[in-house]
């Protein structure tokens, strides 16, 4: 079932903005506080989405907090998501992320110097997005993270990957929401509220991804799953590559056809 979605107004200078946002989606909008499960808030600092079942909010910020100091001092190119989508000192490939969510793997990418186009099919994830990356833009960690290109596109990432709206990319990189367990381990809030927005993966839809995406990179597909789920449905994985709690299903094109 959808979730229960306002779009809430607490600073009048952004009235406009959030009205616009809410009749392009045909969400409720409200100047008060909503009774709703879940809203976007229009703040004076920016958008944040509150879950009242969790009783926490996500902010998408690119420039302080834990992704800011992971991009002034962590994570070079042995992190495994580096060594997942192939970086090499004569490959630097151009990365689609069709499933954006936070935008934090995205951000980790780019910041090891590739060009990143993001796809994110939420109307409120995607707005939110649009919104870090522009209050990032005069932020100099930001601005060096994205200097090859980090571009945002909302829409379905099958249908997009299927209609070529861009030339093909180097690597396809899959994050789609972890399958629903049987004993649901406890999860971070921020994926809490995600779960309740979007909802756990069809198995159909992953499948679709993933087709759409093997057609569309001409390097390779990485999937990140959870360390013990199921592959995609589809090809097998060319090879694995495993960190703490994640699995990165690597499909090679050039192995597949
Ligand atoms: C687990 S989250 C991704 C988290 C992301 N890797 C990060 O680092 O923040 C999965 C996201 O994929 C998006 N998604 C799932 N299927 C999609 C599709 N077909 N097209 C575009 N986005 C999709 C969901 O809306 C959700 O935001």
């Amino acid at each position: 079932m959808l979730p229960d979605i306002t779009i809430y107004c607490a600073d009048l200078s952004k009235q406009q903005q959030a009205r616009d946002f809410a009749d392009t989606y045909h969400y409720p909008y409200s100047e008060k506080k909503p009774e709703s499960a879940i809203y976007l808030c229009f703040t004076e600092s920016g958008l944040s989405l509150h879950d009242s079942h969790v009783n926490s909010d996500i902010n998408i910020d690119f420039t302080s907090g834990g992704l800011a100091h992971r991009l002034q001092y962590g994570g070079g190119k042995g992190q495994t998501i580096a060594k997942a989508v192939g970086i090499s000192s004569k490959n630097k490939p151009h990365v689609l992320d069709a499933t954006a969510g936070l935008g934090r793997d995205a951000l980790i990418l780019a910041n090891l110097g590739l060009r990143l186009s993001l796809i994110e099919q939420s109307p409120l994830l995607a707005e939110m997005l649009k919104q870090a990356i522009a209050d990032a833009a005069d932020n100099p960690l930001f601005q060096k993270a994205s200097a090859e290109g980090f571009e945002l596109y909302h829409d379905d990432a099958s249908i997009f990957m299927n209609q070529r709206k861009i030339d093909g990319c180097d690597v396809v990189y899959l994050d789609p929401m972890y399958p629903e367990k049987k004993k649901s381990a406890l999860v971070k809030k921020d994926m809490q509220i995600l779960q309740n927005l979007i909802g756990h993966s069809a198995e159909a839809d992953n499948a679709a991804l993933l087709a759409a995406a093997i057609k569309f990179a001409r390097q390779r597909v990485v999937v990140k799953r959870p360390k013990n789920a199921d592959n995609i449905s589809g090809p097998t994985p060319t090879l694995s590559l495993h960190s703490k709690k994640t699995r990165y299903d690597i499909y090679v094109i050039s192995t597949l056809t």
